[in-house]
């Protein structure tokens, strides 16, 4: 789990930089060429192959502890469960990550499903041919329902990321005194910064 959430954290990051460019004012045209490119390069089309299986793996190895868990500990739930010591966070990262899984399947379904197998709007740049990815993004953020979607669950994303970062170091023994308090903070800060960036773009690009 530890292993496959730091790739999916290095996605997160990359996926934000390259979706930072739908705030460029040129009309979609920086993102629609980047797109274009991230969709098409065969090299990314292997990395994102294997940013699905990792999904996956994360995903079902998430069920197979719980119930292992839950079976550990036998019929007799805790006592003491509103723990003091540990953060609200760390003891509801299966309902958090369920509701990052349900984001990413609307998610998959509007935007990557559409590019890969939809029927696509296209722009020529250069006497170029894209697919205008952007007036889709740009389509769907103009729904009010829709950006309060996607906002909600960039706040399920930023709580599952501010236990899962510096619990996947933990659990891959990268953990040492001198740094553990650098790997909080810095996991912290990316589990608040990157998802309120990612719920910027649909608020911006609403009122804009
Ligand atoms: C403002 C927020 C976001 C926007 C505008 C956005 C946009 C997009 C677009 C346009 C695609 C399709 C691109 C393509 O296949 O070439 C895509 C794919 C994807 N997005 Fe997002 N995204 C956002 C947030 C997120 C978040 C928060 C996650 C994860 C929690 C996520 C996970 C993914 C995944 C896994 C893919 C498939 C990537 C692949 O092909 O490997 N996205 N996104």
């Amino acid at each position: 789990m530890a292993l496959t959430g730091l790739f999916l954290i290095l996605f997160l990051a990359v996926h934000l930089a390259g979706n930072l460019q739908l705030l460029k004012a040129d009309g979609g045209r920086s993102f629609n060429i980047y797109a274009e490119f991230m969709s098409t390069n065969p090299l990314i089309q292997i990395v994102s192959k294997g940013n699905f299986a990792f999904i996956l793996i994360h995903v079902i190895w998430a069920i197979l502890l719980t119930r292992q868990n839950k079976s550990a500990r036998g019929p007799v739930a805790y006592a003491e469960s509103s723990g003091k010591s540990s953060h609200w966070t760390s003891r509801n990262m299966g309902i958090l990550g369920t509701l990052v899984l349900v984001f990413l399947v609307v998610h998959l379904k509007d935007f990557w499903a559409q590019m890969h197998f939809g029927q696509m709007p296209t722009v020529d740049y250069d006497g170029k041919t894209y697919r205008d990815i952007y007036s889709l993004v740009d389509l769907w953020f103009h729904k009010e329902w829709y950006v309060g979607l996607y906002v909600f669950c960039m706040a399920a994303v930023g709580f599952h990321l501010y236990h899962g970062f510096a619990s996947a170091f933990q659990t891959l023994g990268l953990n040492h005194l001198k740094y553990n308090g650098l790997i909080q903070t810095v996991g912290r800060a990316f589990a608040i910064v990157v998802p309120f960036l990612f719920a910027l773009i649909p608020v911006l690009m609403y009122f804009n």
